[in-house]
């Protein structure tokens, strides 16, 4: 089951100014950042409950978020939604005939379990699911 808008996430040209934008601008709380090997990409995240902001910038300079970079010089990038049973929420959205970038759920930022919805699914979206570390 969907139970939270975990974050909204903008992919960033340069990730140091836009974590100085929204600390020092913004006022956000800094939660620090990660890299996700898995997806290449850096992540700094902001809670701000009961979501967060999830600023994305490519790891090593390439990958899909880099790709976007080149393409739109940055932007929002993609919401994902929290679930409580993510392995539960793929197979009913696959039942209605959702498309995923992947085949199964993988390890994401903060060890949670994460996979995306292909865009052309919805509206032209980008969604993530997760499911947090201490849920599965
Ligand atoms: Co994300």
């Amino acid at each position: 089951m969907i139970t939270a808008l975990d974050h909204i996430a903008v992919a960033v040209p340069d990730l140091q100014k836009a974590i100085e934008r929204f600390k020092a601008d913004f006022g956000l709380p800094f939660d620090g950042t990660e890299d996700v090997a898995s997806a290449k990409t850096s992540t700094a995240f902001f809670p701000l409950p009961p979501t967060n902001i999830e600023l994305i910038h490519p790891l090593n300079g390439e990958g899909p978020v880099a790709k976007y970079l080149e393409k739109r010089g940055g932007g929002l990038h993609h919401l994902c939604f929290r679930s409580d049973d993510i392995h539960a929420d793929v197979a009913r959205l696959k039942e209605k005939g959702y498309e995923f970038l992947a085949d199964e759920p993988s390890p994401g930022a903060h060890n949670s379990l994460v996979i995306f919805i292909h865009p052309k699914s919805c509206d032209g979206v980008l969604v993530e699911i997760n499911q947090p570390a201490q849920d599965h």
